[in-house]
């Protein structure tokens, strides 16, 4: 009563456990579509090569047709024991048309098969992905914009480094994004060669036409090698590669949100619908999506592991290992796409708190370097105003006044060469708008450069 496909060698049915232990169909179904475009174009060409009649096409591409909607209806039964979506689908044909579905496999492996179903379906995720990620993009350049003129402490080591304006932060985020944009774009790229026709692995004696298939199903070029296009998965190592270091920057915006919306910070405000209570705390709002962000990181830095660690040990060609692909690979498209989206949709909506983020920059004395450079213009050596600067912000600390609090007499006492204009440089904006050169944080800058990324992601 065996429904596989291949018992002809066999002398005994397979393991109820064996069955359901080497089964993909309950996650591998989530290819029917790609299956069925590649089979039907599959078809078309062995049509065009005389190897199959125009009726059998026919039956084939008209029984696919059915089939896809009858699993977009949720009225196909899938088999574990038909193993993979391939063969639950081609033995679903050929249940309906006869002997026609049994000749589908003509000069055609599951080796190539799925192989080309899996690029087919990330070349498709990749797009989404890359719609997603330019969403999130827009949304950063257009809170740049807003908050362009907004000063917040920079920092280095979590210590108050300098002013910047809260739009040049905003842009240091999507200028990541921009190169996650390109690795995308390159995995893309790279992807898109078409392993059918390679058959199991040596090719097929069948007078097949690799053009046609190709043209049909949108690949750049057939793959060149039949041993290589059935065992490379270098692709969806690349995805996930490019998916973790996009990850790794969403963990880092992330963790920043998580911080500056601690009531330490209280540097922005999280809208309420993207934040969860407390079930014993009534006073609590949480950062959850962010944290989540940064939570889900870690599944898809396992699952870059884990692709590399599956091919690590393969020899050529095809081995079944390949099969435990695409559960990894299936959940980074879906986490990719869902931190995306929850990004897109939060970030550009964060409120401000400036007079917070100002009063943590005067306490951190983030214009000390402005003073230093100050001295530096009157004459006074990098190194001797270093010095000078630093014994004011000791005195500043033990007095708990900012530079700019002190009065003339007193930041005489460090140099005699300060004069009433140090005030000027001694502020938050004079700071920021003195930073007035290609990539620095003058809002002036901010402007010109959420003007370059506007240009740029309309190119996009
Ligand atoms: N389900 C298999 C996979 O995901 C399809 C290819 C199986 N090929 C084979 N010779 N068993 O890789």
């Amino acid at each position: 009563t065996s429904q596989q496909l291949w018992t002809g060698r066999f002398t005994e049915a397979t393991d109820r456990f064996v069955e359901a232990f080497t089964a993909s169909e309950h996650f591998d179904r989530r290819l029917y579509r790609q299956d069925i475009r590649g089979s039907i174009a599959h078809a078309r060409m062995l049509t065009a090569c005389g190897v199959l009649t125009e009726a059998e096409r026919d039956a084939i591409v008209r029984g696919l047709g059915e089939i896809q909607a009858e699993i977009e209806q949720g009225a196909f039964e899938w088999s574990p024991a038909l193993e993979d979506v391939h063969m639950n689908i081609e033995k679903r044909l050929t249940d309906r048309i006869g002997d026609a579905g049994k000749k589908l496999h003509t000069g055609r492996s599951r080796n190539d098969q799925v192989a080309t179903d899996i690029r087919l379906y990330l070349r498709e995720a990749i797009v989404e992905i890359r719609a997603e990620l330019l969403r999130f993009q827009q949304g950063l350049v257009d809170l740049a914009d807003r908050e362009a003129d907004t000063i917040m402490p920079g920092f280095t080591h979590l210590q108050v480094a300098q002013p910047v304006s809260f739009g040049h932060h905003m842009l240091a985020w999507y200028e990541m994004l921009v190169r996650d944009q390109g690795r995308f774009e390159d995995c893309a790229a790279r992807l898109n060669v078409m392993p059918l026709g390679s058959a199991a692995l040596a090719g097929t004696s069948f007078p097949i036409d690799r053009a046609m298939t190709c043209a049909e199903l949108g690949f750049d070029r057939p793959s060149d090698n039949s041993l290589d296009a059935v065992s490379d998965r270098d692709f969806a190592m690349e995805f996930a590669a490019a998916s973790s270091i996009l990850l790794t920057h969403l963990s880092r915006m992330a963790e920043e949100m998580i911080l500056w919306a601690s009531p330490m910070f209280d540097f922005i405000d999280l809208p309420d619908r993207f934040c969860t209570g407390s079930s014993i705390m009534p006073q609590k709002k949480n950062p959850d999506v962010a944290e989540i962000v940064r939570g889900k990181t870690a599944r898809v830095h396992g699952h870059l592991v884990g692709l590399l660690t599956l091919m690590k040990g393969q020899p050529l060609a095809y081995n079944r290992d390949n099969q435990e692909d695409k559960e990894p690979l299936f959940d980074t498209v879906d986490t990719v796409r869902d931190c995306l989206r929850a990004f897109a949709d939060m970030v550009p909506a964060i409120h401000t708190r400036p007079e917070s983020m100002k009063a943590a920059a005067r306490k951190g004395f983030a214009t000390a370097t402005d003073l230093a450079d100050y001295l530096v213009r009157k004459g006074v050596p990098f190194r001797d105003a270093h010095a000078i600067v630093g014994a004011a912000v000791r005195h500043g600390v033990e007095t708990g006044r900012d530079l700019a609090d002190m009065e003339l007499e007193t930041l005489r006492g460090f140099s005699n060469t300060i004069e009433a204009d140090v005030f000027e440089v001694l502020t938050l904006e004079g700071s920021l708008a003195a930073r007035d050169h290609h990539g620095g944080t003058a809002p002036n800058q901010v402007r010109q450069q959420v003007q370059k990324a506007r240009k740029r992601l309309a190119e996009t």
